[in-house]
């Protein structure tokens, strides 16, 4: 556990971006020193028992001596946030988690519903425009595309962050009313795929980018977004399966992952 920080982080700015979605910015030097794309922090809700537990957001990306987060307001914890105004407090302990790997040639990002989040400090990695974690920033891939799918329109957040980092941007609906009516991996699908895939999202399309990746023979790794209660391996309520040779094994994702081989992950 070297190197995790913990810290009642002020409020910074707490913004609107899509329905039901918000940017916070909390200030936390140490941490956003150190914290590098696709780790993750747990944030508490400080001075109250309900909810009780942490809960564990991705990096969106560092601001100076901030770390941004963007959230969608799904239960207790989030809605309560997205009341918080500047000079606020939130506890927050990280970074945590792997971190993506290092992609080279076209790398295709493949995210759902709030999946979007880890991927702009990624692209700025991979593009080698920002340096993450005290590193020089220096290019890793050539193209990066960013295939994005929502239910519907008003809960698209981010795009033009994406786009001003230099992903090519791909948006896809359910509903059709914005981009590409349909599933996202049916959009993907349509196209000539990338070297290599990184999906974050709910798990039936995570699981059908992995057949996918599979059937046309591309890498894929895949950012899990697993229920966790302490985020540093002690509680055991994050494992998911992972193979080993003949057979597999409980990994905690909150320290093993969240990105894994989607290949290895042993889906329900
Ligand atoms: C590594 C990681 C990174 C994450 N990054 C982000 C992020 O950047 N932005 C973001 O908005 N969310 C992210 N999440 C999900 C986020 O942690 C949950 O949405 C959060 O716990 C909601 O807290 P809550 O108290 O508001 O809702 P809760 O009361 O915890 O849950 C409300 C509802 O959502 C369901 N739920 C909660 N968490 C999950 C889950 N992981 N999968 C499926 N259903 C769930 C519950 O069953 C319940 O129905 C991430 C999760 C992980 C593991
Ligand atoms: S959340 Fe506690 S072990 Fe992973």
């Amino acid at each position: 556990m070297s190197g995790i920080v913990q810290l009642a982080a002020p409020v910074i700015e707490n913004v609107r971006l899509a329905r039901d979605t918000y940017r916070v910015r909390l200030q936390a030097p140490a941490l956003a020193a150190s914290i590098r794309p696709g780790q993750f922090v747990m944030l508490r809700l400080p001075d109250r028992s309900d909810p009780l537990l942490g809960r564990p957001f991705a990096l969106y990306d560092t601001a100076q001596d901030a770390i941004d987060v963007v959230y969608l307001v799904v239960g207790k914890m989030t809605s309560r946030l997205s009341n918080f105004r500047a000079g606020d407090k939130v506890e927050m302990w990280g970074p945590l988690g792997n971190g993506f790997n290092d992609l080279s040639g076209h790398v295709g990002l493949v995210a759902g519903g709030i999946g979007q989040t880890p991927f702009l400090a990624y692209i700025r990695h991979l593009l080698g425009t920002r340096g993450y974690g005290g590193q020089t920033p220096q290019r890793k891939a050539e193209r990066v595309s960013l295939y994005y799918g929502v239910r519907t329109a008003d809960l698209a957040a981010g795009i033009d962050d994406f786009r001003n980092a230099g992903a090519e941007v791909h948006v896809a609906s359910d509903d059709g009313s914005l981009g590409y009516r349909g599933y996202v991996t049916q959009l993907l699908a349509e196209k000539e795929l990338p070297n290599h895939l990184v999906g974050c999202g709910p798990e039936p399309m995570l699981h059908a980018l992995s057949r996918l990746a599979k059937a046309q023979s591309v890498p894929c790794d895949v950012s899990l977004e697993t229920p966790m209660a302490c985020g540093v391996g002690i509680c055991f309520s994050c494992v998911v399966k992972v193979k080993t040779g003949d057979t597999w094994d409980y990994k905690r994702c909150c320290v093993d992952g969240p990105i894994f081989d989607a290949g290895k992950l042993v889906w329900e």
